[in-house]
């Protein structure tokens, strides 16, 4: 009678996801330098933090309205969008993080077999959330041999009339560190328009953007505004990833039933949390050192990942990932990082991971310090040279 007998079919089916399964193991080793995590590992700053504190003397203890404060619905219509007022406030819910956002979404979009377009490789939570609402969820292949590029007539492939209800999009991405190009993003457009297709874009990378990368969301392309909705959130740009504040905008009915569906489960989000998002939007310049901090440790990345004979990687434009080849050292992504881990003691992610197309690849987030990345560049290094 332990409880297992009492569950559904869909809890039962749940697993933890591999990235969890890593962060396991290297908690019961010692001497580890994380490669692994997506999240940066600075601190929030402090006005932010302070603004929180304000929050709370000034009395933000209440429910909050399940669609956000009016003030943060209005920081994120004037700062947060790819265009100032691209979205009013009323086409803009506030959600507990990102993922908040994308599960109302799949919750109330989809029907049973239901599909959904996602790129391969792809952040893992994507296909486990359509998955949970009943949905399937279509990987398109994206080019290894141009950048993990997700192309257009790829897409129109995967494309099932009458079944395939929307298209998810992530740039800068979460393996790859691919930034879309405006060409990848018009061309996308142009196909979303011609199949009556619903985009959502996951932009939670979007400070983090290098070299001579062009911010561009899909959402400010002629004809896209109406079909798209924009997911955002606090976690990475201005490090409040505890926070769990995040957003969506969109077209206003969709955003409205989000916010009918959220009083079921959760009645908001965080009010002081809130309250302190907005304060951080309407300071973006809070955002400058984070996106400082990484720029400097991409370079120290790149430059101690090109000393390694045999790993063979691109330089991507966006987030905090690198994502080499490793195939040249003859074992499978799941079996170097194993080894990896139990060899070295560096934390990296498989890239069988997030998808098909990411098998013979590693995730490598550089959200440690410099410090610790030449450290285990160099663990790595020694690592290769034994296969
Ligand atoms: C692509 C992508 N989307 C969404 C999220 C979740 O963000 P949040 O912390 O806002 O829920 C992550 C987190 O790693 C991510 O990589």
């Amino acid at each position: 009678m332990n409880g297992e007998n009492r569950l559904n079919a869909k809890a039962k089916a749940l697993k933890q996801g591999a990235i969890r399964a890593m962060f396991d193991k290297a908690r019961t080793m010692d001497n580890v330098i994380s490669m692994g995590i997506g999240e940066p590992d600075l601190a929030t700053p402090a006005p932010i933090c302070d603004a929180c504190a304000e929050a709370l003397q000034k009395g933000f203890t209440h429910y909050p309205p399940n669609a956000g404060l009016p003030m943060l619905r209005e920081a994120v219509s004037k700062y947060g969008l790819p265009e100032p007022g691209l979205y009013a406030p009323n086409e803009i819910m506030i959600t507990n993080g990102a993922m908040n956002a994308l599960s109302l979404l799949m919750n109330i979009l989809l029907e049973p077999g239901d599909h959904v377009m996602i790129q391969d490789p792809q952040w893992l939570n994507y296909a486990s959330q359509i998955e949970y609402y009943g949905g399937i969820a279509d990987k398109v292949p994206t080019d290894p041999e141009a950048d993990f590029a997700l192309r257009a007539e790829t897409i129109r492939k995967y494309y099932i009339p009458g079944k395939t209800k929307a298209l998810m999009i992530n740039s800068p991405n979460n393996p790859t560190g691919h930034l879309m190009t405006r060409k990848e993003l018009e061309d996308i457009a142009a196909l979303a328009q011609e199949l009556d297709l619903l985009v959502i874009s996951d932009e939670v990378y979007n400070t983090l953007i290098f070299e001579d990368g062009e911010v561009l969301s899909i959402a400010t392309l002629p004809g896209m505004r109406e079909r798209t909705i924009v997911v955002n959130s606090f976690s990475k740009s201005y490090a409040m990833c505890g926070w769990r504040v995040g957003y969506a905008a969109g077209p206003e009915a969709i955003i409205d039933r989000m916010a009918k569906c959220q009083e079921n489960f959760i009645s908001g989000v965080n009010a002081a949390a809130q309250y302190a998002a907005a304060y951080a939007l309407e300071h973006k310049e809070l955002t400058v050192e984070l996106t400082e901090t990484f720029r400097r440790r991409r370079e120290v990345a790149i430059a101690e990942l090109k000393k390694i004979p045999g790993m063979k990687f691109t330089e991507p434009k966006g987030a905090f990932y690198l994502f080499p080849d490793v195939t040249a050292f003859g074992l499978d992504s799941k079996t170097f990082c194993d080894r990896l881990l139990d060899e070295q003691h560096v934390v990296c992610i498989p890239g069988s991971a997030f998808g098909s197309v990411g098998e013979g690849h590693i995730r490598i987030a550089y959200t440690a310090t410099e410090e610790d990345i030449i450290e285990a560049m160099r663990r790595i290094k020694e690592f290769c040279a034994k296969l």
